[in-house]
């Protein structure tokens, strides 16, 4: 019924996806990531205001902070932190007697932080720290330990998710907030967009950070965000 062509144009397509998405995993590299934000480091906040995500990601952001009920005073962590973009909403809740301790990979992302809040904002209570998170330890435990669009770039995403609830201290909030594959039925035909979004942000939004936290700790909270795109989890670490 149909001709030749068509059945190669489906195959042709077919094998473009498989393509596109395995290059999820084998293209999300240290050093790409390091590269590709080393070049995006100066505008990366301003794409939560121009670019087409910006609405979900701000809603995120909104969200996970609502779920994490960040309190005067609390001494935090936003590991991968990037360019501060939570830091706003992070300052807002724990103020001037709170601590925010913000890391990141990637140096050109902290320069760009360091100067758009700490001598931007005068938010002296702010320090920034170099450090991959898989590796990262810290003299004094945390209330809270947070990660927005972290945890689908992170290449050993895992080992940080550890080090951070290591950091954590008993009665203390874990949240996250990312990008996921959406699995509703109605956004079938569109998935592709993440297949594709996937490979040219250098992230992996197929991986599942929210079922590790569900089987961690007690108190766990789930909301799925945009159609099932973004999502924001929070648990709380048992007390001693
Ligand atoms: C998509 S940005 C998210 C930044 C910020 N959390 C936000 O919500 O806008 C991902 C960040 O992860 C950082 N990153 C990548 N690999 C990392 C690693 N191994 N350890 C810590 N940060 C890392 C990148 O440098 C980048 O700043």
């Amino acid at each position: 019924m149909f001709k030749r062509s068509f059945w190669v144009g489906v195959l042709a397509g077919l094998m473009l996806g498989a393509v596109v998405r395995q290059r999820r995993t084998t293209g999300l590299t240290q050093e790409r990531l390091n590269a590709y934000y080393h070049k995006r480091a100066s505008f990366y906040n301003l794409t939560d205001y121009l670019y087409l995500g910006q609405f979900p990601r701000i809603t995120m952001r909104q969200t996970l902070l609502e779920m994490a009920q960040l309190q005067p005073g609390m001494r935090v962590l936003d590991f991968a932190c990037g360019a501060g973009a939570n830091f706003p909403y992070i300052m807002e809740r724990i103020g001037p007697t709170g601590t925010l301790v913000a890391t990141d990979y990637s140096q050109d992302m902290l320069d760009s932080a360091h100067q758009q809040f700490v001598v931007g904002r005068g938010w002296r209570n702010i320090h920034l720290v170099q450090a991959d998170a898989a590796e990262m330890e810290f003299d004094a435990p945390f209330d809270a330990v947070l990660c927005t669009l972290g945890l689908a770039v992170i290449p050993r995403y895992e080992l940080a998710m550890q080090r951070a609830w290591a950091a954590l201290k008993p009665g203390g909030v874990f949240g996250v907030g990312d990008l996921r594959e959406s699995t509703r039925w109605y956004t079938l035909p569109i998935r592709w967009i993440t297949d594709f979004t996937d490979m040219f942000i250098i992230a992996d939004s197929t991986r599942q950070p929210w079922r590790w936290l569900e089987n961690q700790g007690e108190q766990y909270r789930y909301q799925d965000l945009f159609h099932g795109f973004f999502y924001a989890a929070t648990v709380r670490k048992p007390p001693a």
